[in-house]
C-alpha cells in the first residue's frame, strides 16, 4: 500500500427528512447564499421547496442560479461567479445531481481567483481557496457530494476537463434516498454504471496488497449488482435507492482509492465522448468500460480480472483464469445492457469521425492515460473502434 493522508471533512446527513439539517448548517456558516439548480427537476418534485423552507427558517437571504445543464458548461460557471461577486455571496448551496454540484464547485473557486477560472482546468493552476459549499444530492452517481472534484465543459473548444482540490469538498451534503425516487430509469442506470466505473478505476491497479480497499470495492460492486436493477424497476424502493446512494458516495470519496495507484483511462475516454456528443456520462462509460477491460487484459493484469470474476460475479475459481476474466467482462457488459444502457457507440449515434481527435485530446496533457495499462493514442483509437 502507498502512503496516504485520510481527511474527508464533509458531514453527511443521510436518510429521510435530513433536509432539516440545512437550517443549522446555514446558520453556522452563511450570511447570504447562492442556491444552484439544474433544468427544473427539483422544482417539479418538491425538493427545491423543501430546501428553501429550511433556508427561510435559517433566515439566510438567498439568490438563485438555475438552468445548469448536464455536462455543465463554463458559461454558467462565469454567470455564477458574476452573481456571487455582485451579490456578495459567502456560501453556495447546490441542489441537484453531479452537474449542479460540479458547476457550484467551479463557481466557488472561481469567485476567489483573480484570473480566469478556466486556468484551473486548462493550465494546471490549483485552486487554493473557494467559497464553502453544501449540497443536497438528488441523483446517485458521481460522488461529487463528498469529493473535491469538478468536471466542466468549455463549449467552443468542446474540451471537458476535471480538477480536484481539497478546498472543493463540500462542508456538508444531504443524502435523502427519497429525493432520488423521481430519477428516471435511464439516469438511474447511468448513475449505477458511473458508480461501478469509479470503482473499477481504483480497483484495477498494480498496487500490491491493498486488500482493505479492494475488498470494500468488491462489496460496493456487489451492492450495485444487487440493487441497480431494483432501483431501475422500482424507482420508489427505499432500500435500493439508499444502498445505491451510499455506494455512489463511498465509490469516489477517496476511501477505496487512497493508498493505491489509480487508472482513470475509461473516464478520460468517456469525457471526450460526452464533450463532443453531449451524451450521459454513465451511458458513455457503459460503452467504453467493457472494451477498455478487453483491451487491458493481459498476462500482467489477468490476476486482478480473476479476482473480480470470482469475488464479484461468483465465477467458479477452479476455471482457467483466462475464462474467468472473459466471463467477468462479458457479464459486466450484459449487466449494463439489462439496465437498459447502450453498450455500443452506434446505439448513441456516434460515428468514427472524431476518434483520432478524441484520442489526441485525451492524452493532450500527459502524453498518455491510465496506469493499469498505459494507453497511447493508438490504444484509445482501438478501444473506440471496438466500441462501435
Ligand atoms: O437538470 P435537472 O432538471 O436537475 O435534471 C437532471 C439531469 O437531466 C436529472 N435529475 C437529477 N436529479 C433528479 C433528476 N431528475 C429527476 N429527479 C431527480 N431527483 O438527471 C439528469 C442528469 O443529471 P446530472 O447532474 O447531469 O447527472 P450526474 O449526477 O450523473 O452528473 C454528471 C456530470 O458529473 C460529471 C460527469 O462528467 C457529468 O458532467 N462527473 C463528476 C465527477 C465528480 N465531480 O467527481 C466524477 C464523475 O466521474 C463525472 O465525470
Ligand atoms: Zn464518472
Amino acid at each position: 500500500m502507498i502512503n496516504f493522508t485520510h481527511n474527508i471533512p464533509t458531514i453527511i446527513y443521510f436518510g429521510k427528512g435530513q433536509v432539516e439539517a440545512i437550517e443549522a448548517e446555514l446558520k453556522k456558516r452563511a450570511e447570504k447564499i447562492l442556491v444552484v439548480t439544474g433544468q427544473g427537476s427539483v422544482k417539479r418534485n418538491g425538493i427545491f421547496d423543501a430546501v428553501i423552507k429550511q433556508v427561510k427558517k435559517a433566515k439566510i437571504p438567498f439568490i438563485e442560479l438555475s438552468g445548469i445543464l448536464p455536462n455543465p458548461r463554463l458559461k454558467s460557471v462565469y454567470q455564477g461567479i458574476e452573481l456571487c461577486k455582485k451579490e456578495k455571496i459567502d456560501f453556495i448551496l447546490a441542489v441537484g445531481g453531479g452537474s449542479v454540484i460540479d458547476a457550484s464547485k467551479a463557481i466557488a473557486c472561481g469567485v476567489l481567483y483573480k484570473g480566469d477560472v478556466w486556468d484551473f482546468f486548462s493550465k494546471g493552476v490549483r485552486p487554493v481557496k473557494a467559497l464553502p459549499i453544501g449540497t443536497v444530492l438528488t441523483l446517485a452517481a458521481t460522488g461529487s457530494e463528498m469529493n473535491g472534484n469538478t468536471v466542466i465543459t468549455k463549449e467552443d473548444t468542446k474540451r471537458k476537463l476535471a480538477i480536484g482540490s481539497p478546498v472543493l469538498r463540500p462542508c456538508f451534503s444531504v443524502l435523502d434516498p427519497e429525493y432520488t425516487y423521481t430519477v428516471n430509469r435511464y439516469h438511474t442506470a447511468a448513475g449505477v454504471a458511473d458508480i461501478m466505473a469509479h470503482i473499477f478505476e481504483q480497483y484495477f491497479s498494480h498496487t500490491h496488497a491493498a486488500d482493505v480497499q479492494d475488498r470494500i470495492a468488491e462489496a460496493l460492486l456487489k451492492v450495485c449488482l444487487k440493487y441497480g436493477p431494483v432501483a431501475c424497476k422500482k424507482p420508489a424502493d427505499y432500500d435500493a435507492r439508499a444502498n445505491i446512494l451510499w455506494a455512489g458516495t463511498l465509490a469516489l470519496n477517496d476511501l477505496i482509492g487512497e493508498g493505491k495507484e489509480e487508472d482513470w483511462a475509461s473516464h478520460a475516454i468517456e469525457h471526450e465522448l460526452s464533450a463532443i456528443y453531449d451524451i450521459s456520462h454513465g451511458a458513455g462509460l457503459a460503452i467504453v468500460v467493457p472494451n477498455w477491460m478487453k483491451h487491458v487484459l493481459s498476462g500482467k493484469t489477468i490476476n486482478k480480472f480473476a479476482d473480480y470474476g470470482i469475488n464479484v460475479w461468483g465465477i467458479d475459481k477452479h476455471k482457467a483464469k483466462e475464462s474467468i476474466a472473459f466471463e467477468a467482462i462479458e457479464k459486466t457488459k450484459n449487466f449494463f445492457k439489462t439496465l437498459g444502457l447502450p453498450v455500443t457507440l452506434k446505439e448513441v449515434n456516434i460515428p468514427s469521425d472524431h476518434f483520432l481527435k478524441m484520442a489526441q485530446s485525451a492524452i493532450q496533457d500527459w502524453g498518455k492515460v491510465g496506469s493499469f495499462k498505459t494507453l497511447a493514442e493508438r490504444d484509445i483509437v482501438s478501444i473506440l473502434k471496438s466500441s462501435l
